[in-house]
């Protein structure tokens, strides 16, 4: 009834036998197969004794602040863990080999503030991912997801984002669904690449009505399509505006050289009559010089 191979597994068959046999279920959860479900016990920490052989691990609604990564990472068949609705911060740490596994992740209601790549690199299963609803959280690293390339759903929606890099998301190749709405985006000409790639993808963006601009005040609560819009017409505008300066500085120069030449001329020409007066006052003193 064990999963058999590794030495790993070998050198917990004591342990996950007392879990198989339900002997272990942590208080005031409640514990079916290859399931612990904890969800609104009040829990201040995560929970001890959790069976070995979890599968499924449910924290929903309690006021755990901390991942231990050692406990975590006794469950090594873990592949779906809801902490939706906790105290979480950014001390998390998934870099144990157990969660390799790890296919759905729900650490909405938290209070994550950043995400970087060292946060869920070394999650390479991950297919759902849920971080909405994260008031703090105000930057996702440009490679934040670069390992996470099964990544399917992403929801960073209601958060304090205020940008997002287009390559984040863009490279991701199986994504197909992301949520982004009630954010507070700053809808500048560097978020212009993001917007094109919004409109252009196949991705869904649930709730699109509500995917609008934060800042500038100009375009507060203007959706995407819109927002896309009025960004290219200012952006490319701020465009001319360089090449008028550009334009204007180049028919300066010319009048300038334009001016210079004809100085230049004017004094050649001047020189020239002067030397050539002089040559004449010359002859005529060496005509009158041979006459006499
Ligand atoms: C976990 O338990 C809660 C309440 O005890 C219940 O509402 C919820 O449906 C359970 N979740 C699962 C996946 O069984
Ligand atoms: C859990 O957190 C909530 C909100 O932060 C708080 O109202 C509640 O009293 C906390 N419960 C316990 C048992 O600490
Ligand atoms: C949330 O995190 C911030 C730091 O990022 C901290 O100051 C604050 O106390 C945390 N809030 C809760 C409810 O834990
Ligand atoms: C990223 O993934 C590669 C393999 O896909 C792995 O070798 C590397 O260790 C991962 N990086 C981290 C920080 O986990
Ligand atoms: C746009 O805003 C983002 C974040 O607020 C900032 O990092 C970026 O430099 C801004 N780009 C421009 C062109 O102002
Ligand atoms: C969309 O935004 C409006 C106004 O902020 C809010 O009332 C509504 O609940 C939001 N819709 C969803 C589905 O979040």
């Amino acid at each position: 009834m064990f999963p058999s191979g590794s030495p790993r597994s070998l050198s917990l068959v004591f342990l996950l036998g007392m879990a198989s046999q339900g002997i272990s279920c942590p208080s005031r959860c409640s514990c079916q197969y290859l399931e612990v479900n904890c969800t609104g016990q009040q829990l201040q920490e995560f929970p001890v004794d959790i069976p070995l052989d979890t599968r499924q691990l449910i924290l929903a609604a309690n006021n755990v602040s901390y991942l231990p990564p050692v406990e975590l990472s006794f469950l090594a068949d873990l592949v779906y863990l809801d902490c939706r609705k906790n105290l979480l911060g950014d001390d998390l740490d998934f870099t144990f080999i157990g969660v390799a596994r790890l296919v759905y992740l729900d650490l909405s209601f938290n209070n994550l503030s950043q995400v970087t790549f060292s946060t869920f690199s070394h999650l390479l299963s991950l297919v759902v991912l849920k971080i909405s609803d994260n008031p703090n959280l105000v930057a996702i690293e440009k490679d934040a997801f670069a390992n996470n390339t099964w990544l399917r759903h992403l929801d960073v929606s209601r958060t304090g984002l205020t940008f997002l890099d287009t390559s984040t998301v863009r490279d991701l190749p199986n994504l197909r669904l992301l949520g982004l709405s009630d954010n507070l985006w700053h809808c500048n000409c560097s978020f212009l690449d993001f917007i094109t790639w919004m409109m252009e993808s196949d991705v869904h963006f649930p709730d699109a009505d509500n995917i609008t601009c934060y800042t500038p005040a100009g375009l507060r609560a203007l959706r995407m399509p819109a927002a896309e819009a009025q960004l290219h017409f200012s952006c490319l505008t701020q465009l001319h505006k360089q090449d008028y300066v550009f334009l204007g500085l180049v028919g300066f120069c010319i009048f300038l050289a334009g001016t210079m030449a004809a100085w230049l001329a004017g004094v050649c020409a001047v020189i020239y009559e002067t030397h050539a007066s002089k040559g004449e006052e010359e002859e005529e003193e060496e005509e009158e010089d041979t006459a006499t």
